[in-house]
């Protein structure tokens, strides 16, 4: 079981460029059904979930090949409709398959996915909108068995703004019969990249980015070359990870805009921050000033940077709270910490750090992709060596967080 050795002290500086977003990828690929054609992803990040969905795609019968940074993916021709159960349930993004497959053959077999352990993360949004497509969904022994002889546009009212259920829902609607309006649609930017890979391809949809989108049904798609915007929470990870070392960084190849409430929330806490379009500059001040967190929605603060928070809120001399909106068991990283001494107690969805303590490096263990990362920075901040155990959740979302993390001066490796 493969760990991280971190020592932690180091001042982090220097200048990196941030990979492509793995919640656009993943939506994207599954799209790749639909079009029939042959498709170019770059800017595709080799993370453990794009291997899974590439490994889901070929056994349904499509050609992937990498060149590079672009991923090349060929859906001409399927052999079958039932998604392989293993590997759907490492992980939960395998789930808007059901979209892309109902929108391309109208059938599918899928278990209940996996992913990080969040909470229940039911599918009943999922499953509702298709079945007011007129699909015909009927579950036995944990495997979902969808069909539909005639895909019908709807009307959707989501009675929370989902980021995979608005995606699900735009994945069937777009080669379906008629239009399709989402109400409380989610509207984050990944939201927003596949409408425009989709568009791309020749299909019919307005909206993104607002609570309301509109797809009319095509019969046809094509393939294209597409590039994938770049990760806003691997960005906003190593803003974090700078500040909390009181350091200095520059991130490329960003889009600033799809980071603000990271960065006004940074701002806030007393970092001074250069915002170009697609590059950040940070700076921070020995003392920053702990802010209160609530996770919302987009564009609210991301829930997916609610464990890093944490880490720098424990840097800070103010007591502040952490308030987790969206998942129910995403404070898995607080035993974690406080084995590294720090001072923080949970009471229902909110988190208090109660007061500064140093923290202290020892073994500690990641539980989920965000989590992990989360620990790695608090390594970077502790007194002494720091061991994260379970490594394999941080590789699903991180490409090489060892080299990025090393190339701003971290002291940090891997231990096979
Ligand atoms: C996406 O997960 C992201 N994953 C998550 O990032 C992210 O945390 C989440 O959106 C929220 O922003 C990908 O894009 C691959 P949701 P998703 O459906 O689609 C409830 C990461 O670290 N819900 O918006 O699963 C659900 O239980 C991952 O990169 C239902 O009740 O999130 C949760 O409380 C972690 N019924 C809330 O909605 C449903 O049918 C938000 O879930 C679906 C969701």
């Amino acid at each position: 079981m493969s760990q991280y050795v971190i020592e932690g002290g180091r001042r982090l500086e220097g200048e990196l460029q941030i990979e492509g977003s793995k919640n656009a990828v993943l939506p994207i690929i599954a799209a790749t059904l639909l079009n029939e054609d042959i498709t170019y992803i770059k800017n595709c990040p080799k993370i453990v979930d794009v291997k899974i969905m590439i490994e889901i795609l070929e056994q349904l019968g499509c050609n992937i090949k990498w060149q590079d940074q672009t991923l090349i993916i060929d859906t001409r021709h399927l052999t079958t409709y039932v998604l392989n159960e293993s590997l759907v349930k490492k992980m939960r993004s395998s789930i808007i398959l059901l979209g892309a497959l109902m929108g391309r053959c109208g059938e599918a077999q899928i278990s209940q996915p996996g992913g990080c352990q969040l909470g229940a993360r039911p599918i009943d949004l999922h499953l509702n909108a298709l079945q007011k497509m007129n699909v015909d969904i009927s579950e036995v022994d944990g495997m979902i068995y969808c069909n539909t002889v005639h895909l019908q546009g709807a009307t959707i009212n989501l009675k929370f703004p989902s980021v995979g259920a608005t995606e699900n829902i735009m994945l069937a609607a777009t080669r379906s019969e008629g239009t399709t309006i989402i109400h409380n649609a989610a509207r984050e930017p990944e939201i927003v990249d596949l409408q425009e890979f989709l568009v791309a391809c020749g299909a019919k949809i307005t909206g993104a980015g607002t609570s309301t989108i509109y797809i009319q049904g095509v019969k046809k798609l094509r393939g294209v070359v597409y590039q994938v915007i770049p990760d806003r929470i691997i960005a906003g990870t190593y803003l974090v990870a700078a500040a909390m070392t009181r350091g200095h960084v520059i991130l490329n190849g960003i889009s600033s805009n799809h980071l603000e409430a990271t960065t006004s929330n940074l701002e806030m806490m007393g970092c001074q921050m250069v915002k170009e379009e697609k590059r950040i500059i940070l700076s921070c001040p020995q003392e920053l000033k702990g802010v209160n967190i609530i996770t919302e929605p987009y564009p609210g603060f991301p829930t997916d940077m609610q464990s890093q928070m944490m880490v720098l809120l424990c840097t800070c001399k103010e007591p502040t709270y952490i308030k987790e909106n969206l998942f129910e068991a995403r404070f898995k990283i607080v035993d974690e910490l406080k084995k590294m001494g720090a001072a923080i107690e949970v009471k229902d969805c909110i988190a208090y750090i109660k007061e500064y303590r140093k923290l202290t490096g020892t073994t500690i263990c990641a539980k989920d992709l965000r989590g992990g990362a989360a620990l790695v920075l608090a390594g970077l901040i502790a007194q002494g060596e720091t061991t994260v155990q379970h490594i394999e959740h941080i590789e699903r979302g991180y490409q090489n967080i060892v080299k990025d993390l090393s190339s701003l001066g971290a002291q940090i490796k891997e231990r096979k």
